[in-house]
């Protein structure tokens, strides 16, 4: 691995303890001003401090985050359908490798769609992405998802992440699942999850203390942190259990007990 991928994965992952928190902000590639996401600027800079990275499209990048920012980027690299389009699985590749670069991008995010009708264009573009990605020292992060009539399982989501890793992706992103262990057994690369749905806070601490604990590497999490009541609390609590080993009960409690005007404390007392 050249010195360039190694610095660049190092920035993603490569807190003390090998654990990230990325802040998934990408939704509206495919879905448009999703609920809480509508403007993105507001919802972005108050959470920036709390989040090891952000995932996000180039545009909002360009719009929304300022360029002083530290905050490594993972750029979303794949799309091509919407919510009320064809099928969501038809995707391409949405930016070049050089704009990546100008825009300073840490790791290049593209979706694998296994047992979908596109399934084979997806993997498609991961390929391709690895290839440039291996060319210019940027890692890449797959985002899995699985057809509409497989079952969110270890079984599937197992096959998903084995084959992305097969592919030469450096990161895999995937969903929690029973038996989550099995699918990180098999998968040789870190994975991370996303939080899904919105869910009550503890729910969602649940979900990513459970993943930790059965060796995920890390959360890519979005609704559950800027759907919250409270969004800085509750990136923070993720971090408390990513970075610090706090149980459920010990995170909702830094959540529950966070001062609701803390939006604008500082990286420093993160
Ligand atoms: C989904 O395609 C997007 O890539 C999101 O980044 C991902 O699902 C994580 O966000 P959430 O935690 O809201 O599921």
């Amino acid at each position: 691995m050249n010195w360039g991928m190694k610095n660049r994965l190092s920035q993603i992952m490569g807190q003390d303890d090998g654990r990230c928190v990325m802040l998934a902000v990408d939704h509206g590639y495919f879905l448009g001003p999703t609920e809480g996401l509508e403007a993105p600027r507001e919802v972005i800079g108050p959470l920036l401090p709390f989040a090891d990275s952000i995932m996000l499209t180039r545009g909002i990048l360009r719009t929304c985050v300022r360029p002083e920012s530290c905050v490594p980027v993972v750029l979303r690299i794949s799309g091509g359908s919407s919510i009320v389009g064809e099928d969501l699985s038809k995707e391409a590749i949405i930016a070049s490798i050089e704009d990546a670069i100008r825009l300073n991008a840490s790791c290049l995010a593209v979706s694998v769609f296994i047992g979908s009708k596109y399934e084979h264009q997806t993997l498609m573009n991961l390929a391709r992405l690895v290839d440039e990605g291996e060319k210019y020292g940027i890692p890449i992060l797959a985002v899995t998802a699985v057809g509409r009539d497989m079952s969110r399982d270890s079984r599937y989501l197992g096959l998903a992440c084995r084959i992305a890793a097969e592919f030469g992706a450096h990161i895999v992103k995937t969903y929690y699942c029973d038996d989550f262990d099995t699918v990180v057994r098999s998968c040789p690369v870190p994975l991370v999850i996303a939080g899904g749905k919105k869910l009550d806070e503890k729910d969602a601490l649940k979900l990513a203390h459970d993943a930790i604990s059965s060796g995920a590497s890390g959360v890519d999490m979005g609704r559950n942190i800027w759907q919250s009541k409270s969004p800085v609390s509750m990136i923070k609590a993720v971090r408390s259990i990513v970075h610090e080993g706090l149980d459920v009960a010990e995170s909702y409690t830094t959540f529950v007990h966070e001062p609701s005007g803390s939006n604008m404390t500082s990286k420093l007392q993160k």
